[in-house]
């Protein structure tokens, strides 16, 4: 049985690659994020965003979290997902996560920098880890929608400048990835991503990691993304299964049948996401 870890203490491992954080909303995705993650050996993160807040409610999610990483056979995280709310962020730090990220991304720099700052203190003093953002990503993330024309990507200067003065523990860097289904192909910059990692020294995250072709995937692990986030294509799992048993099935009554096979649907989504962003696949 392996205890809850903060990210911090993932980050300080030696494990070569990204380590994978899958937004879960129920008990199946935490099913499969786990037994997916165990049968690979590999340490992972359970994440639950703001929309995954509203729809489960903060003591159920953080108890399915929590019991999944207490009997799991691999080191996981308890991650809140792009939190806007400086409140939530503090009822989730009690309610047992042991990382936090403050997306205050859609604020001015001056402003994301300060909301950022505060997070930082409250969570460090409950040894809780702590992420953000800069630039923005586009795309949708539940209840967060930002148009291409709103996205930016992140700016070095910037983030030298918020990194030393925040001090947060790893950065959601915008390079080109997009939350939800890509209309067209990805097209992340890679020579942006090169430039923030040479003068960043904390870990660096890409989100929006659905559906982006592998070969760019690993180009960015190796150049150092050291977190992957991942939540649509555990989606369209999970839903597609549910529609394919139910044309089946269309007399089917009983909701176990429905969601038992999302979860190896589900499952080899994420050894897939894991395999691809350990380092040396
Ligand atoms: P996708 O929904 O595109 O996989 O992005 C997930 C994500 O970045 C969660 O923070």
């Amino acid at each position: 049985m392996m205890a809850l870890v903060t990210l911090n203490e993932l980050f300080a491992t030696d494990y070569a690659g990204a380590f994978c954080g899958f937004d879960f909303v129920n008990l199946e995705t935490a099913q499969a994020v786990i037994t997916g993650a165990e049968e690979l050996g590999a340490p992972v993160i359970l994440m639950v965003t703001e929309g995954g807040v509203k729809y489960a409610g903060l003591d159920y999610i953080a108890a399915i979290g929590k019991v999944a990483a207490k009997n799991a056979r691999v080191p996981v995280a308890l991650h809140l997902d792009h939190c806007t709310k400086f409140e939530l962020i503090v009822q989730a730090i009690k309610a047992g996560f042991t990382s936090v990220m403050i997306d205050a991304s859609h604020l001015p720099f001056a402003e994301n920098q300060q909301l950022t700052k505060e997070v930082v203190r409250v969570a460090h003093a409950a040894g809780v880890s702590v992420e953000a953002e800069l630039g923005r990503i586009g795309g949708k993330e539940d209840n967060i929608q930002v148009k291409a024309a709103d996205a930016f990507m992140t700016d070095p200067v910037e983030a030298v400048e918020f990194v030393a003065a925040t001090n947060v523990d790893c950065l959601a860097v915008a390079i080109g990835t997009s939350h939800g289904i890509y209309k067209g192909e990805p097209n992340l910059n890679l020579a942006l991503l090169q430039e923030l990692k040479s003068v960043l020294e904390i870990p660096l995250v890409l989100h929006g990691g659905s559906g982006i072709p592998t070969t760019m995937v690993k180009k960015a692990v190796e150049i150092g993304i050291r977190k992957f986030n991942v939540w649509t294509e555990l989606a369209v799992a999970q839903t597609n299964t549910i529609r394919a048993v139910l044309e089946e099935k269309p007399a089917l009554y009983d909701p176990r049948p429905l969601f038992t096979p999302t979860i190896a649907a589900m499952k080899e989504v994420v050894k897939s996401k894991i395999q691809l962003t350990q380092a040396g696949h």
